[in-house]
């Protein structure tokens, strides 16, 4: 009886225990948090509300978790990863008799093991960073490590829109050239909102190609129409268009590489060469293959040269019987018209006119033989004003005795071949010359001859000398403004057989001072050449004086004698003379003092 007592005990406590299946699994975060940061502890237990006897697993993500992380009814990981994040569950069971199975699944907890970013780059999804407009950029930003990772994205150090954003891809579907630039990724995560943690991608450079579109040229230095010296600076504007080189066209021809600086065309100091027609041609091509260009309209540019100094010169007007004027001409080689001329007396401004060329005259009343103090021009133009040199406002009328001396060319047995005469009067500023030959007024050039006028000091009658050019020979100086007032030289009779005789009592003169040079030496001997040497300095020094006080016609050498109505010159032909210093008007003083020259003398008849 109290056996079987016992027995039914045993069996109502084997059978109570045995009797418990598990129940009411649940889990339990020992560690605190379901937020965790790695390397934190996890310790998660499986709860039940009954059961005994039981074994226990556990899944993370659907997948069983390493027996070695088990501990009975815990799992216990100590330096948790991002890798044990996850969904976990736990799944208890036992048995009675092994036949009979228990089992309670939890529910599900969610465990977060969070990792700092780590290693931040970006891909380049859509391929080339190298795009044309149109085509679709697509970035990611991917990551060494790092979860529950925000992104940001910056272009050029700005905030990209976050409409373009996609998790960790940036994506823009039509690129514009509004999309080049330098892309950074920024990613971010944070534990408990306390612990931030940021990666920095390195830059990349996308390239968004756009064809040049609406060149047009602007003048940044202000205006088209300029005056040489200054500055021009021209700039090709683009309505669209990027990684764009541009060429400049001045009528049509290329502008130098030197002047072009980007999209702008800049020359320091302009001339005239620069006016013209300009136009400038932006282009660009995507990937070497696909061209585009822009042409400008063209601008026109006109540089004005600066006005150069003037030249001044007058004639003299005879308005009527006394009554002068000198009519002012002020003359500039170059500069761009419009051009004011300005004439200024000793003291004041005269007269100014505006023109559309390059010179401009002025009337100013005139007293002869008066000194009116100076006359001056000035031009100008832009800012710029010349000035010409200063003239003295006199005129002298032309005065006598004029005179008409003459040099001669020799041949090679002496014979005269050549004749200059020159025409001058003593006096007057503004003379005109003319030449006769029998009376007849000679033309500037004829077979024989022609005719050189140097005014106003002078002008030369060149002759060669041969049967045509016989004949006798005058000049006539009027005032260029007056030609009633014509005085003559003497007149000459010239033809090449009294040229080239040598009178019979020049060669007794000749052969005489030979023989008294002969005498003379032979009694003076050594003391000879002394002597001769310090008479011949004596001389010339007098021959000099005389030429000072007549510049002009010196040696008065009676050399020649009278037909009835003309002057015979005999010429003597002289061995020490040069003749072709006679044809440099500068060596004078030189043919004056080696030259023998020979004055008309006067003639008989008017
Ligand atoms: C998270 O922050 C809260 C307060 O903001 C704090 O009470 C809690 O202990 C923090 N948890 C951890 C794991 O640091
Ligand atoms: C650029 O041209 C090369 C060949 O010249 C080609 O292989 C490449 O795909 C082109 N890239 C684009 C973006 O068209
Ligand atoms: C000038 O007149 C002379 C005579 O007096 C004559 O022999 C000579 O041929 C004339 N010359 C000319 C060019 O008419």
């Amino acid at each position: 009886m109290f056996a079987s007592v016992f027995v039914i005990a045993l069996g109502l406590c084997y059978c109570s225990r045995a009797s418990k299946p598990v129940k009411g699994a649940e889990i339990e975060v020992r560690s605190g948090s379901v937020d965790l940061f790695e390397g934190n502890m996890l310790e998660l237990r499986c709860k039940l509300k009954a059961g005994n006897h039981v074994s226990y697993k556990w899944l993370l993500n659907g997948r069983l978790v390493s027996q070695s992380l088990l501990h009975d009814d815990r799992l216990l990981i100590n330096r948790t990863t991002s890798q044990d994040s996850g969904s976990y569950r736990c799944v208890a069971s036992n048995s009675f008799n092994q036949t009979d199975f228990f089992t309670s699944n939890s529910t599900e907890v969610v465990i977060t093991v969070r990792e700092p970013v780590k290693g931040a780059e970006i891909e380049v999804r859509s391929g080339s960073v190298d795009l044309f407009e149109g085509n679709m950029l697509e970035l990611r930003c991917k990551l060494k490590a790092g979860n529950h990772v925000s992104y940001k994205w910056l272009l050029n150090g700005q905030l990209v829109s976050q409409s373009l954003l996609h998790d960790d891809r940036l994506l823009i579907n039509r690129t514009t050239s509004q999309d080049s630039g330098s892309y950074r990724c920024v990613a971010s995560n944070s534990f408990n909102q306390t612990d931030f943690f940021t990666s920095n991608s390195t830059e990349v450079v996308i390239t968004v190609r756009e064809p040049v579109k609406g060149a047009e040229i602007e003048v940044r230095s202000g205006s088209v129409d300029l005056f040489e010296g200054n500055m021009l600076e021209l700039r090709c504007k683009l309505k669209a268009g990027n990684h764009v080189s541009y060429k400049w066209l001045l009528n049509g021809q290329l502008v130098s590489q030197s002047l072009l600086h980007d999209d702008r065309l800049l020359i320091n100091r302009t001339t005239s060469q620069d006016s013209g027609s300009y136009r400038c041609v932006a282009s660009n091509s995507f990937n070497q293959t696909d061209f585009f260009t822009s042409n400008s309209t063209e601008v026109v540019i006109t540089v004005r040269d600066l006005v150069s100094t003037p030249n001044i010169s007058f004639t003299v007007l005879k308005e009527d019987f006394q009554n002068y004027s000198a009519v002012v001409t002020c003359r500039s080689t170059r500069g761009t018209p419009p051009v004011t001329f300005s004439l200024y007396n000793s003291t004041e401004v005269i007269a100014s006119v505006t023109v559309e060329e390059q010179f401009a005259t002025f009337k100013v009343p005139l007293i002869l033989g008066q000194d009116l103090g100076f006359l001056q021009c000035q031009a100008r133009n832009g800012d710029n004003a010349t000035y010409s040199e200063k003239i003295p406002l006199e005129v002298v009328p032309v005065g006598g005795p004029v005179k008409m001396p003459y040099t001669y060319d020799s041949g090679e047995n002496y014979d005269v071949i050549g004749v200059t005469f020159y025409c001058k009067a003593e006096k007057g500023t503004h003379p005109r010359y003319q030449w006769f030959l029998n009376g007849t007024l000679l033309d500037d050039r004829g077979s024989f001859y022609y005719v050189d006028h140097q005014p106003p000091e002078m002008a030369m009658l060149m002759l060669s000398v041969g049967d045509s050019s016989a004949g006798t020979y005058h000049c006539e100086v009027s005032d260029s403004f007056d030609n009633t007032t014509a005085i003559s030289s003497r007149r000459l009779y010239l033809d090449k057989h009294t040229l080239n005789r040598l009178p019979v009592w020049v060669v007794a003169v000749v052969f005489g001072s030979f023989t008294f040079l002969i005498l003379l030496v032979s009694v003076c001997c050594g003391l000879g050449v002394v002597f001769r040497r310090r008479h011949y300095g004596e001389k010339s020094l007098l021959d000099f004086e005389m030429e000072r006080m007549t510049p002009v016609y010196y040696g008065k050498l009676d050399l020649s004698h009278y037909n009835e109505d003309t002057d015979v010159v005999n010429a003597a032909r002289w061995g020490e003379v040069d003749q072709a210093s006679l044809d440099s008007v500068d060596e004078w003083p030189q043919i004056e003092e080696e030259k023998k020259t020979l004055e008309d003398e006067p003639a008989e008849e008017p």
